[in-house]
Parts: C-alpha cells; structure tokens; sequence
C-alpha cells in the first residue's frame, strides 16, 4: 500500500442505509488491514444527538448487523484502535449555522493531532439536500483547498433522467472541479470488473477475437433471488431500470466493449468506456419490464404500483467493430437465483468439425462471473475420454477463490475510498459518462407500460424470453458449474 495523505473522511448521513451497511462495514475492514493513514479522522454527521461514547456503540451495533457485510468476526483491539479515530457531531444538513459548527469542530481535531486540512465530504444523504451540503460548505469556506486537498464522493444516481442529471451536474461545479468530484458506482470498484480490462489488454490472443466476426451476441445478467427488503420508499420511486440499469449494468456492457485505452490512465480509460456508452443504441420497441408478485405488499410500496422489478432488453452498439451484434441485459429482483455475469456467445464456424455429433454445435461462450463465483471462464467442447467419439461441453477456467494463490479480494468500498484517498478517478464517473448512460435510459424509461407479473424464483416474465427467442436464440442458464465455492 503506498504512502497516503492523511485526511478527515466527512460522512454526512452516517446513520443511512448505505453508511450502515458498506462505509461503516469497509472502515473496519480497513482497520483490521492497517491501511487507513495514520491521522486520518472519520467524522460522522446525523441529525440524531450521540455522544462520542453513543456515537461508537452505533458502530458497534452496526458492525454486529445480521446479513450485513461481516462474515468475519470483529476483533475488540481493532475497534478499539478505530474509535480513536471516530467523532461525531449532529446537525442539519438545511441549517446554514451547522456549517460553522461543523468547521470549528474541524479545527478543533486538527489541534488534536488529526489532519483535517485534506478532506473527503461522502454524501450518504437524500439528493434533495446536496444542495444545502454544497452552499453551507461553500459559505464556510469549507470547499476551499487551502493548504489540502477537498474530493467530494457522491452516490449513483446522478439524477433521475438526462436533464436532472445535467442539472446536478453543472451545480456540482458550481461549488467544486470537476477533479475534485468522483462520482460513484461500485461496480466500477468491483475487482472481477476491473479485471475484465485486464484479461482483454494484458492478454494478446483473446482481443482479436472481440468483434463482430466472431461474437455472435453478448448477454449480460444481473439477476438476484431476493426482494426489495426495506427500501420500498427508495426502490418504488425508481424501479430496476433505473436503480441498476442505468449505471452498474451499463458499466459491465462497457468494460466488456471498450476499445483498448491509448495508457492506463483515469482519461484513456474513461474517454474508452465514455465512447462505447455514446454508441449504445435505445430501441424502446425491445424492452420488457416485470414486477414480482407480491411487490405491492412491499413495506412503503403504493399498493397499485407500476414499478419494475424486473427488464430485459436489447441494444447494440453502434459502431463498426460491433456492427449487427446483438446485445440483450436482464437485471430483476426476486428471480431464480443470484448471479451476475457477462456472457461473450462466439459463433460457430461453419466448416466446425463434428458439428453433427450431440453437443457438437453449442458455441463457445466466454464468460465474466461477478458474483457469486467469481471468475473468467470459457467455455469448450471437449472430448469424452473413452472409445468411441462423444463431445462434452467444459469450462477452462480462472477462478478467484479456488486459486492456490487466492488473494483478498477487497470490496468495491474498499477499492473507491482508496482511490478517492489517492487522488484516481480512474474508477468513478465522469459526468459526460453519466449522461451518456441517462441519454440511452430516458427514451427507454419513458417507454415503461405496466410491468407484466412474474413468479418470485423465475427468471422473469415469459415476454422476456421472448424477446430474445424471437432472434433464434436464448438466455443461457447461469452455470455454477464452474469456480465451485
Ligand atoms: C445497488 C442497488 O446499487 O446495487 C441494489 O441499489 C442492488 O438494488 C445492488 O441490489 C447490487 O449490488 P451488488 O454489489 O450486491 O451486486
């Protein structure tokens, strides 16, 4: 881990879901490794009164959550250690006088030996109140890189269509540079993600074969066996197209797609991924939305609700290296099990040998696994060892935690907050990039009609299937016969 700067990492809305359930569960993490810099201070702010001791039992209980993050058990030194970094104070985030508190609160941990002229402001807070954030933090001056640096991380989504999303945009840099905002989806902090770029540009002999006259379509699944669980306040404004769709689902087609970047650089590598999402195609004719059944019993869900659980759809991107090659993206909630994955289907070449024979004419299929049995997988025909001669469809594979030299795989938190701390936006969103993504959505979410119903543990409504046997093909079954766990 290289040297880095200490700083204080400011948390407006510690006591959210997301602080709760990643930011709070990651700094432990980080804690436990010894990577989080020596001064660093983590300053949390809520509306709730806590006292310091209040303020780390919250952390404690939160550290201790069921089916939250640890599987691990915590270690009382480490939390220990980590309390002497937490502070913190209460405010609202609408009430201008907060900001001076919140400064002379500041300056009075960098008396105390905590370094507080480098700060990160996470907003882990409603969009209507970044607004407020911004000016009380402008008028107290606290946006200002005086003797520091000032980085702002800001959650998906930006917005919730191309013109809110240009609006926030352009009030973000109002109050900030655009070098100073990492904009975040933590699919981009996803380890098998990222390693998508490097298996395609570290590796000479799978790129030639990434284009239009070998792939004979691309299919991308982000499927989860669960329902909406507490969020039906958040998710029932949004729905699946919108809450996945437009960001982390656009992001697996990206990586997958892009052209090679000219360096390993936050410009080449956005610029690359920038330029396939402004090639995308909407076809709003070739979208199917579903809602499980029993989503309306949701807690904090309009019992009429038209929301989508579920889509699928088909696009293709247009440019010449992908020209005529069918891209389909299923993502939905409550399905037939939990697996994300991008799956590279190659066409069969005509003179195939044995072509005839069972199994003969299944294609090869190279597939990124994200979750949950992460790997790089192609799959192959090979033979059935024995007399007489059979085919058998097999998996050659890379898999993360089967590896005899499995490393830790941080969680995407991890990875951003590190690179945040770092000053490397290389895994965050430019905002050309999101609009680009909102540009394919809003023709697309504004041609939603009602949902059509589906079976929890299904992969969706019937019309989905459709949509893609329509074109002579099918959604492949997400195998975990490969990188066993
Ligand atoms: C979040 C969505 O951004 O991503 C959730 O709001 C979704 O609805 C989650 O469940 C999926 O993330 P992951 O890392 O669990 O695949």
């Amino acid at each position: 881990m290289p040297d880095m700067d200490s700083f204080a990492l400011v948390i407006f809305g510690i006591t959210s879901n997301l602080a709760q359930k990643y930011l709070i569960q990651v700094l432990y993490d980080m804690a436990e490794r010894e990577i989080l810099p020596k001064e660093m201070a983590i300053i949390g702010i809520a509306r709730r009164q806590m006292s310091p001791q209040d303020f780390q039992n919250y952390f404690h209980e939160s550290l201790h959550l069921e089916n939250i993050h640890h599987k691990h058990p915590i270690k009382e030194d480490v939390f220990k250690k980590l309390c002497k970094r937490l502070h913190y104070i209460s405010g609202e985030f609408s009430d201008p006088s907060f900001y001076p508190r919140l400064k002379s609160f500041m300056s009075g941990l960098t008396k105390r030996g905590f370094h507080c002229n480098n700060r990160v402001y996470y907003l882990a807070t409603y969009p209507d109140l970044y607004k407020s954030v911004f000016e009380g933090l402008r008028n107290s001056k606290l946006n200002r890189q005086n003797g520091g640096w000032v980085r702002l991380m800001i959650e998906k989504p930006i917005g919730h269509d191309l013109k809110s999303a240009k609006a926030l945009n352009k009030l973000l840099l109002k109050y900030f540079n655009e070098d100073q905002i990492y904009r975040l989806d933590h699919y981009l902090g996803k380890e098998t993600l990222q390693n998508i770029l490097t298996f395609r540009f570290s590796n000479g002999i799978f790129e030639p074969l990434i284009n239009k006259d070998y792939i004979d379509h691309i299919q991308i699944t982000a499927a989860e066996d669960f329902g909406i669980g507490a969020r039906g306040g958040y998710y029932d404004v949004v729905g699946a197209l919108k809450d996945v769709g437009q960001n982390h689902l656009l992001q697996m087609l990206a990586f997958a797609t892009m052209d090679a970047p000219s360096e390993f650089s936050n410009e080449a590598v956005t610029t690359r991924r920038i330029k396939i999402l402004q090639s995308l195609v909407p076809q709003p004719k070739k979208i199917v939305f579903g809602q499980y059944k029993g989503y309306e019993q949701e807690k904090n869900v309009n019992p009429h609700s038209d929301t989508n659980t579920f889509f699928t759809l088909k696009t293709y991107i247009n440019n010449e290296r992908f020209k005529d090659v069918p891209i389909y993206i299923r993502a939905g909630k409550k399905l037939k099990q939990t697996v994300t994955e991008i799956s590279i289907v190659f066409k069969n070449p005509i003179n195939r040998l044995l072509k005839n024979l069972g199994s003969g004419d299944e294609p090869n299929v190279l597939i990124y696994r994200i979750q949950p049995n992460e790997g790089i997988v192609l799959k192959i025909l090979t033979k059935v060892p024995g007399h007489s001669v059979k085919l058998e469809p097999e998996y050659m594979q890379f898999c993360y935690k089967i590896n005899p030299h499995a490393h830790y795989l941080p969680d995407p938190y991890e990875h951003l907050l590190i690179d945040t701390m770092k000053g490397d936006q290389t895994f965050f969103n430019a905002a050309e990039e999101v609009e680009a993504q909102w540009a394919f959505i809003d023709p697309l979410a504004s041609a939603r009609s009602k949902p059509l119903l589906y079976e929890p543990g299904t992969w969706g409504p019937k019309e989905a299937d459709k949509l893609i046997q329509k074109d002579g093909r099918q959604w492949l079954e997400p195998s975990m016969d490969f990188c066993r766990i």
